[in-house]
């Protein structure tokens, strides 16, 4: 990696952030401890379509400063994994450094309803907790009373469909009003092709809620991937592992391989060959024998790219990110910012259990515009949205080409970023899979309010535009930040953001 300068300490430490998403939750988000902690998923599908869920409006206004020495929560494609292959194991599975957040404990939830004993060691009070899963073995889960409700998460839903299509039995498994409708049919036809069978609402695209009619006699497929998708992959993955045979998947870049890094750690035999036109193919023997492992769960490279370009795009801005998961197949925005000219640092570079960590220190600086090729688009397809805040604060132009995926995310993320730009005062062209955003070369106008469209990734996105603007940027709803990042307001706050509950929305709805 680029303007990679390791060092091995830094002496300026102004504070470490040990607070617990148990501990407290992050000012008008109204969450409490117990929402966090107990609630299977705090968005439950039944309150968003309901409206029973108030809409909690945020303010953000121009920031000083984006200060200090914090760390970041843990991974969350790395906490669904390690609860989902966790259960999976024969034995106890200790997790630490496991996301606490809203689409972590709509999983745990799922797997308790599903047999799987999951606790907390320590309680709610812990610090740094460890959470105990004793898993039943490959094919272990048992049939489920009740309906599975994944709230926001679409990880969560694909992963564990992967896993219920090898088991045989019915589950219905359903989510918020987000959830519902993103594409499933991208999991259900490839389960599909092994023998699994599924009932679901909305026609071709197969939207939630779905009943997974699962068996234990799945065949071994070799499925090639129209698009690189690591939902899809650890989805068949997963199917795979009740499967007599070898599965294999084949995608057209390689994705976030967080699922065949932590197979391995638990004992299964995986194997990755590397294809011409840089394809990957991956395959999994099925039955293997998981044995309970300890996992340790990097802080969330997606999340710290919230304080990591406040930081960049305020003037005055010195902040240290610790334990920052950096797996190359997740750090495309690194690259990106680093071409347009971010002065990011990275210290102590370690692996554990397959996993790269590694420290940041970030310095406000000028950026400029840059084309951001279609195949990086993989590596930091999470990472749009902030980085669509970074260009619009850059000066020149930037392009996102090949971006087509961003419009089945939690929102329609390329138009919710385009509307939001605009409105923000920034020129904005919007293609059907591409994005151009014309810099305002410093501190945009802002002024304006967003609909966060049930979108956590947009809502702490124009969040940070605000700290970054002239006038203040409001969100019609900043709930939704819990799914990922409970502690954020708090913690961007603590670093010298202005960000707080706001009661007027300007009748901005998604
Ligand atoms: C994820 C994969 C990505 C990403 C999502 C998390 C994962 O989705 O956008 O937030 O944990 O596997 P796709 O696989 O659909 O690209």
């Amino acid at each position: 990696m680029a303007n990679c300068h390791v060092v091995n300490a830094l002496s300026k430490l102004i504070f470490v952030n040990t607070n617990t998403p148990g501990g407290s939750a992050p000012p008008g988000t109204g969450l409490h401890a117990g929402h966090v902690l107990e609630t299977p998923g705090i968005y439950t599908a039944s309150g968003l379509a309901n409206g029973m869920n108030d809409l909690t409006p945020m303010v953000s206004r121009a920031s000083n400063g984006v200060s200090g020495d914090v760390r970041v929560p843990g991974d969350k494609s790395i906490s669904h994994r390690a609860l989902l292959i966790g259960a999976s194991a024969v034995g106890e599975t200790e997790i630490a450094g496991l996301l606490e957040a809203g689409d972590i404990m709509a999983t745990a939830a799922a797997l308790r309803a599903l047999g799987i004993e999951i606790e907390r060691a320590g309680g709610d009070a812990a610090a740094d907790p460890v959470w105990r899963v004793r898993g039943r073995g490959v094919g272990g889960l048992a049939e489920p009373e009740t309906v599975l409700d994944l709230g926001n998460s679409g990880t969560g839903a694909r992963l564990l469909m992967g896993l219920l299509a090898s088991h045989p039995f019915a589950s219905v498994l359903t989510g918020d009003a987000s959830l519902r409708e993103r594409p499933m049919a991208r999991v259900m036809e490839p389960l599909g092709r092994m023998g699994a069978e599924f009932t679901a609402r909305g026609g071709g695209g197969g939207r939630l809620p779905v009943t997974v009619h699962g068996t234990d006699m799945l065949r071994p497929v070799t499925e090639t991937l129209a698009v690189a998708s690591a939902q899809v992959k650890s989805a068949i993955l997963f199917a795979a592992l009740n499967t007599q045979g070898r599965t294999s998947v084949v995608e057209p870049n390689p994705s976030r391989d967080h699922t065949e890094l932590l197979l391995r750690h638990f004992g299964a035999d995986v194997s990755v060959r590397d294809e011409s036109g840089g394809a990957r193919r991956i395959s999994v023997a099925g039955y293997p024998e998981l044995a309970g492992a300890k996992v340790t769960v990097p802080g969330d490279f997606s999340s710290a790219a919230f304080p990591l370009v406040a930081a960049l795009l305020v003037p005055g801005s010195n902040l240290r990110l610790r334990r920052v998961g950096l797996n190359p197949l997740r750090s495309g925005l690194l690259q990106t910012l680093e071409e347009m000219g971010a002065r990011i640092e990275i210290h102590d570079l370690r692996d554990q259990g397959g996993e790269t960590f590694a420290d940041l220190q970030v310095e406000h600086g000028p950026l400029k515009g840059v084309t951001v090729p279609a195949g990086r688009a993989p590596s930091m397809i999470d990472e749009y949205p902030i980085l669509g805040v970074a260009a619009a604060c850059a000066a020149g132009v930037t392009h996102f080409d090949g971006i087509g995926e961003l419009r089945v995310k939690e929102s329609d993320r390329l138009a919710a970023m385009a509307q939001g730009l605009e409105a923000a005062g920034i020129e904005v062209e919007e293609g059907d899979d591409s994005l151009t955003i014309h810099g305002a070369g410093g501190a945009p106008k802002g002024g304006a309010t967003i609909a966060s469209r049930l979108d956590h990734r947009i809502a702490m996105s124009f969040l940070v535009l605000g700290a970054a603007s002239k006038a203040p940027i409001t969100i019609d709803d900043g709930a939704t930040i819990a799914t990922s990042f409970p502690e954020f307001i708090d913690m961007m706050n603590r670093l010298g953001a202005n960000m707080e509950t706001s009661m007027e929305t300007d009748g901005a709805r998604p």
